[in-house]
C-alpha cells in the first residue's frame, strides 16, 4: 500500500478509505490515541488503536517520537477537533525514541534550547510550521519574480569582488594556513593559492547580477550571501539568503514600486497558501507574549497584520526628513537613544524601530541617504550630498530591504571608485557596463530570513533558518 500523507487525510471526503500512514507519535495517551504527525501540516492524525488486543509490549514502544507506521482505515472522528481519526487494523515501530533520552517531549521548550537541539527541532509544530511556510515564501518570491518576466541568474558565491565595501568578507583559500607562502616583501603570495588572488564568499550577488541585467532586462539572484560581520544580534546571520532583483531602465521610483509590489505578492501568497501553519503560530506568538508588558506585545494578531500590510499603501519619507522626525521625537528630547541622531549618521535600530512602529506604524520606504554611509554604487543625487538609496523598512524587523538606482555615469562611478578606495582593476568589467550601452537601472536586495521572520513572527533570526552560523556557531 502507498503511504498517503496527513494533510490529506482530514476531511469527510475520506471517510472509508483505507490507507497506510507512516510519521512519528506526539502523543500516545489512554493506551488507545495516538497524535499521529508526519510534516505534512501542524496538525496530526489521531489514530485509535484497540485497547485490548494490542500488547502491552507493542504500547510501551509507542513514545514521543517514536516512527511509527499504521494501516487502516478513517473513520469519523467521535472525539472534538478533527473530522477524521485512523481506526488501525495493523501497527509497527519502525524507530523507537527512549523517553529517558528524546529530548523534545510534549512539554513547552523555550526556544534556545530547542536551538542547541537544531538537528530535532524539526519534530516541534513551531518549527515544522515555521519550515513550512519558509517553503512556500521561497516559491512565492520565484513565482513573483517569474510572472513579472524576470529571469534567475545564479551568481558566484566565490568571487574577488566587495560589493558592499564593509570589509565583512570570509576569505576562501586553499593555503596552508600553517605554513603560507609570502612574497620577498613578506605579503601572503597569493599567486600561489588557488585562483591565483585573494577571493571570499559573496557578500551579495548585485554586481554581476547588474551585468546580466544589461542584457536579459530584468533578473535576480536568490542564493546564499555571507558576512563575517560580528555582531550577535536577533537580526544578523554569517550565512543567510538574499533576493537581488535588477531592472534595466528603471530608476529610483520604479524599484520602491517593485520592491512594495514584492512584499504584497509574497504576503498575500502565503496568506492563502499557509493558513493553517500562521494560525498555528498567530496563536504561538500570543502565548509567547503573554509573559511581556501590556505595551510590549502586538495589538493585533499576525495574520491581521500581514494583511493590512499587504493592503495598504507604503509610506515614504527621506533620510532628511527622518532625521528631522527623529529629533523632534520624545525618546529623542528624553535622551532616550543611544545612538546620537544628527544627518550623516547611520540609522541605529532604535531609530528604525520608533519611526516603523511608533510613529508611521506600517512598512515605511526612506530615500537619499547621505553618500558617505551608502556603497559606492549607488546614484549621486543632484545636491551633490545623498544618494537614490532606497531602504523599506517594517515593523518588528527594522531594514528588510536596501537598494538603489546605480551611477551609471561612468565618469561618476570612477570617482566614487576612488573615493572608496577601490582599484579600477578589480572592477573593470563593472565599469564596462558604463561604457558599453549604458543605461539608468537599479535594483534591491531582500534578505530572505528577515522575510520569514516578519511573516512568521518569530522574534529571532536562528529561528527561521534550519541551522544558523552565527559567531562562535557553526555547529550542525
Ligand atoms: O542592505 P544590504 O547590505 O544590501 C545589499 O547587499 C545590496 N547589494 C542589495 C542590492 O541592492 N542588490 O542587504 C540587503 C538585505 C538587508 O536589507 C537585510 O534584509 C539583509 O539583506 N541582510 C541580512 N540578513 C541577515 N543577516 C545579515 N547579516 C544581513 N545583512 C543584510
Ligand atoms: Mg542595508
Amino acid at each position: 500500500m502507498q503511504r498517503e500523507r496527513i494533510v490529506n487525510l482530514r476531511d469527510e471526503a475520506h471517510i472509508g478509505k483505507k490507507v497506510l500512514v507512516q510519521g512519528w507519535v506526539r502523543t500516545f495517551r489512554n493506551d488507545q490515541f495516538i497524535a499521529l504527525n508526519d510534516g505534512s501540516c501542524v496538525g496530526n492524525l489521531q489514530l485509535v488503536i484497540d485497547r485490548e488486543a494490542t500488547s502491552d509490549e507493542l504500547k510501551k514502544r509507542l513514545n514521543t517520537g517514536a516512527a511509527i507506521q499504521a494501516e487502516g482505515v478513517i473513520e469519523s472522528s467521535q472525539g472534538g477537533g478533527q473530522v477524521t481519526e485512523l481506526k488501525v487494523s495493523a501497527l509497527e515501530v519502525l524507530g523507537e525514541a527512549d523517553p529517558e533520552e528524546f529530548p523534545i517531549q510534549m512539554k513547552r521548550h523555550s526556544l534556545e534550547f530547542l536551538r542547541e537541539k537544531a538537528h530535532l527541532r524539526f519534530r516541534t509544530s513551531t518549527f515544522g510550521a515555521v519550515f513550512r511556510v519558509r517553503h512556500a515564501l521561497n516559491f512565492a518570491v520565484h513565482r513573483f519574480f517569474t510572472e513579472g518576466g524576470f529571469f534567475q541568474m545564479h551568481t558566484p558565491i566565490i568571487t574577488g569582488s566587495d560589493a558592499e565595501g564593509a570589509g565583512e568578507m570570509f576569505q576562501v583559500t586553499t593555503l596552508d594556513l600553517n605554513d603560507i607562502p609570502k612574497t620577498d616583501s613578506g605579503e601572503v603570495d597569493h599567486a600561489q593559492d588557488f585562483f591565483a588572488k585573494p577571493s571570499n564568499l559573496t557578500v551579495s550577488g548585485q554586481l554581476e547580477a547588474e551585468l546580466g541585467a544589461m542584457a536579459l532586462g530584468q533578473v535576480y539572484t536568490f542564493g546564499p550571501t555571507f558576512r563575517a560581520e560580528n555582531s550577535n544580534t536577533s537580526r544578523h546571520l554569517a550565512e543567510f539568503w538574499m533576493i537581488e532583483p535588477e531592472v534595466a531602465f528603471a530608476d529610483l521610483k520604479d524599484n520602491m514600486d517593485l520592491a512594495e509590489n514584492c512584499l504584497k505578492f509574497i504576503l498575500k501568497d502565503v496568506l492563502e497558501r499557509c493558513d493553517e501553519d500562521l494560525a498555528f503560530l498567530e496563536n504561538r506568538e500570543a502565548q509567547a507574549e503573554k509573559s511581556l508588558p501590556q505595551d510590549q506585545r502586538h495589538e493585533t494578531p499576525l495574520r491581521q497584520r500581514l494583511q493590512a500590510v499587504a493592503d495598504a499603501p507604503f509610506q515614504h519619507v527621506t533620510y532628511t526628513e527622518a532625521i528631522d522626525l527623529l529629533q523632534r521625537s520624545k525618546p529623542y528630547k528624553k535622551k532616550k537613544f543611544k545612538y546620537p541622531v544628527e544627518w550623516g549618521v547611520d540609522l541605529q535600530s532604535e531609530h528604525e524601530r520608533w519611526l516603523v512602529e511608533k510613529h508611521f506604524n506600517g512598512p515605511v520606504i526612506i530615500t537619499d541617504y547621505p553618500a558617505g554611509i551608502k556603497a559606492f554604487y549607488m546614484r549621486q543625487n543632484e545636491d551633490g550630498k545623498t544618494v537614490a538609496a532606497m531602504d523599506v523598512l517594517v515593523p518588528g524587523i527594522g531594514e528588510l530591504i536596501g537598494g538603489s538606482q546605480r551611477e551609471e555615469r561612468l565618469d561618476r562611478l570612477k570617482e566614487k571608485c576612488a573615493e572608496f578606495n577601490i582599484p579600477e582593476e578589480h572592477v573593470w568589467w563593472y565599469l564596462d557596463t558604463r561604457r558599453f550601452g549604458s543605461a539608468k537601472h537599479a535594483g534591491f536586495g531582500m534578505g530572505f530570513e528577515r522575510l520569514v521572520m516578519y511573516v512568521t513572527g518569530m522574534t529571532n533570526i536562528r529561528d527561521v533558518i534550519p541551522f544558523p552560523r552565527t559567531p562562535q556557531n557553526a555547529e550542525f
